[in-house]
């Protein structure tokens, strides 16, 4: 679904033009709607409405201090995978004691940061470092409030790159380990055990292999309960997808339902890790033709926007809806066209055989680009990452100045003949 609304007379994202905006904040840009982040998160949360549910946005999908901060005063509690990340949700001014802290790699500099932060959970993923996060908790005075992260080896349908619940892939520990772990937890001064989690993978569309899951995970809480061991959540984490083309958004209502079922009369709190499905959709990336180009084959539209802006169609084969964010001019023609990017690669192409009727100097809005976007980006060929704008009804934000080569430059030490 579009969140350009387009008239007779041009495209705007909420009450502004998309070509007042790129005349005022230039291209590419990112731009998102407040509005739309704050629709989404309404209806996530409502979904959930009759759950003890702690919903945490998962800050590797965006970043961005002014997201963050619009997801804070919404209540959103937070899913970070770094003590960067951490920060982030402090500079904002998320409340700590609602963010986990997931991650296979987490540094001892990291953990006293979460654990001093007063972090509601560090979801544990190895047993190594569950050795580390006893240590440092001892180190500092601390009870470490720890959870595990379990393995369920489930097969979601979803790219592979962002499968993560089956054994192969390095995440979590399998239910017995979980366990036992726990147990551990339980009997030493220095940690607490408050919760289970799993995380299956991202932009999945069907519930049932999250049920299948919350099973696994329930069956593991009844196991500790009789082991003299009350966790106070699980944590079923993100994934729930949503739609570029024309795939089917997930259903949270049902999910939401099935989930009650399970765990109604258990005096547990579900925690979720929603990231793509709260901002996706509420974000555009706006570009300009540089120029057109036709050979034998192909018909080019070369734009401003490249491949180290928005990496999804390289990286995942990712289909973004593009269209015309300007009215057609009279030197129009119509497609198949190739989007792509300045970069000096084959696999610089952000849409293929795109039917639009466009010309040089136009600009375009490609969709769905407010998450795992800005946070993806690079300087590769020396491209200054986008400026990103929040527009807020009639008016608009700049939330992140565009890159200028002196920031580049800026952390190089130049190299002394
Ligand atoms: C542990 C964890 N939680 C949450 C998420 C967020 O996933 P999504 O943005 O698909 O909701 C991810 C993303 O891969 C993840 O690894």
């Amino acid at each position: 679904m579009s969140l350009i609304r387009e008239s007779d007379s041009e495209a705007t994202i909420e009450g502004v033009r998309l070509g007042d905006l790129a005349e005022r904040f230039g291209t590419p840009t990112l731009i998102y709607s407040r509005a739309e982040i704050n629709a989404r998160v309404t209806a996530f949360a409502s979904a959930f409405g009759a759950l003890d549910h702690l919903p945490c946005f998962a800050v590797k999908a965006n970043n961005n201090l002014s997201i963050l901060s619009l997801m804070a005063t919404r209540g959103m509690g937070f899913d970070v995978v770094s003590g960067n990340e951490l920060e982030r949700v402090l500079r904002a001014r998320g409340d700590a004691s609602k963010v986990v802290f997931s991650g296979v790699g987490k540094l001892a500099g990291e953990l006293d940061f979460a654990l001093c932060s007063g972090v509601l959970s560090i979801n544990v993923e190895s047993s190594d470092e569950f050795e580390l996060a006893l240590e440092r908790a001892k180190l500092a005075g601390i009870q470490a409030p720890l959870s595990v992260r379990i393995n369920p080896d489930i097969r979601v349908s979803t790219h592979p790159y962002i499968a993560t619940g089956e054994k192969t892939t390095k995440f979590g520990v399998s239910a017995e380990q979980a366990a036992q772990l726990l147990l551990r937890a339980h009997a030493s001064k220095h940690a607490r055990a408050v919760g289970l989690a799993c995380h299956l993978g991202s932009q999945m569309t069907d519930a049932e292999p999250l049920l299948r899951a919350c099973s696994l995970l329930l069956s593991v809480v009844d196991e500790l309960q009789t082991r003299g061991v009350e966790l106070e959540f699980i944590d079923l984490g993100g994934g729930f997808g949503v739609r570029y083309n024309n795939e089917r958004e997930f259903e949270l209502g049902g999910y939401a339902r099935a989930i009650l079922g399970q765990i109604e009369g258990r005096g547990l709190k579900l925690v979720t890790e929603p990231g793509r499905f709260l901002i996706a959709n509420a974000g555009i990336l706006l570009t300009r033709i540089i120029r057109t180009k036709t050979n034998d084959a192909q018909r080019f539209a070369i734009v401003d926007a490249a491949m180290n802006d928005l990496i999804r169609p390289s990286l995942y084969q990712a289909w973004h809806r593009v269209s015309r964010a300007s009215l057609p001019s009279d030197e129009a023609s119509e497609g198949p066209w190739e989007i792509v990017g300045p970069i000096c690669e084959t696999a610089d192409t952000l849409a293929s055989g795109r039917e639009l009727a466009i010309a040089k100097d136009d600009l375009l809005c490609i969709d769905s680009c407010g998450a795992y976007v800005s946070v993806l980006s690079s300087n590769y060929n020396a491209r200054n990452r986008v400026a990103e704008v929040l527009v807020d009804g009639d008016s608009a934000r700049l939330i992140r100045r565009r890159e200028c080569l002196n920031d580049q430059l800026a952390l190089e030490t130049p190299y002394l003949a």
